[in-house]
């Protein structure tokens, strides 16, 4: 018995050292920054060697960092996309060397026999939700700016549709200007400031909805920078959930946001190692799962995540 578990234990450890490559999309937003330190912290919890390749927003890095990974032959590859489009060669290529690939966050248009799963939250949901918190909160009559992510990118066009979809069933809401901020502070902060001059103060409009919290945040800074009171004189829902926006929830100066976990290394290696150890009939979507925050839960969400 003894001389049997001596056996395998070698088999099993060799089994479990795995290495795995992770393309990331960048660090434009403080979600993505706990992402990349989550999957970091997760991997080294379980055991695994993380390939680590920071994109910085370009999707041809990405590709060359698969590519990589492919030539290292790695266990398994991560693939948080930048944009949905130009993925099928790569993953083609991937799948020629017996590699399994996985999709994480946002998500690719490609042929799905292309990836083993995805493991994302819902991003349309996510619009779909924002849209409805303003209906009632708006009592379903608002001019509304809107504050889009990458373009390209699968939460802009799924968030886009999904708000969309709640608001053209309110004949008086609607999206009077939309800008791109490419989901960073300073990319909403410009936005906002020449949506400011556009709309001689923001007279009239009802609402921000942005595609992330952190063009939020920086549309927060040039709205207070020219006296005016977001939170109050217009109302300010977004997605994420970072602490920077409870923050602003608890100030006022924000009134919605929907949470999109960062802390999901554990979903995506969950998955990874049930595959690589055998278990094959994972959905092609493993779905994780959202919700909405407001001013009235804020402190006490701040108070569970350790302030
Ligand atoms: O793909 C998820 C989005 O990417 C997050 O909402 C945003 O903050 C990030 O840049």
């Amino acid at each position: 018995m003894v001389l049997a578990a001596l056996l395998v234990l070698p088999t099993l450890s060799r089994a479990m050292a795995l290495t795995v490559g992770f393309s990331q999309v960048g660090t434009e937003s403080d979600w993505r920054t706990a992402f990349s330190a989550d999957m970091q912290a997760e991997a080294k919890r379980r055991g695994i060697t993380l390939l680590f390749a920071d994109a910085q927003q370009s999707v041809e890095r990405q590709i060359t960092a698969v590519r990589g990974f492919i030539t290292q032959r790695v266990d398994a590859i991560v693939i948080a996309p930048v944009v949905v489009t130009g993925w099928a060669p790569i993953l083609k290529e991937a799948q020629a060397a017996n590699i399994p690939v996985f999709i994480a966050d946002r998500a690719v248009d490609v042929d799905a026999s292309l990836f083993t799963a995805r493991i994302a939250a819902n991003f349309n949901l996510e619009g779909r939700l924002a849209g409805a918190w303003l209906a009632q909160a708006s009592k379903g009559r608002c001019n509304i700016l809107e504050l889009q992510g990458t373009r390209d990118s699968a939460p802009a066009i799924e968030r886009r549709k999904g708000f969309d979809n709640i608001i053209n069933q309110f004949p008086d809401m609607r999206i009077v200007f939309s800008r791109n901020g490419d989901f960073t502070t300073e990319g909403g902060q410009k936005a906002m400031e020449e949506l400011i001059t556009e709309t001689h103060g923001l007279q009239g409009i009802c609402a921000v909805w942005s595609h992330n919290d952190n063009m939020a945040l920086g549309a927060i800074a040039a709205m207070k920078a020219q006296g005016l009171r977001p939170g109050h004189d217009q109302l300010m829902v977004s997605v994420d959930g970072v602490p920077k926006i409870f923050q602003a929830l608890l100030d006022g100066d924000a009134n919605a946001s929907v949470e999109l976990k960062s802390d999901i290394g554990k979903y995506i290696f969950d998955v990874v190692q049930g595959y690589l150890g055998g278990k094959h009939d994972y959905p092609k979507w493993v779905v994780i799962p959202s919700d909405l925050h407001t001013q009235a839960d804020a402190a006490s969400v701040l108070a569970a995540r350790g302030g």
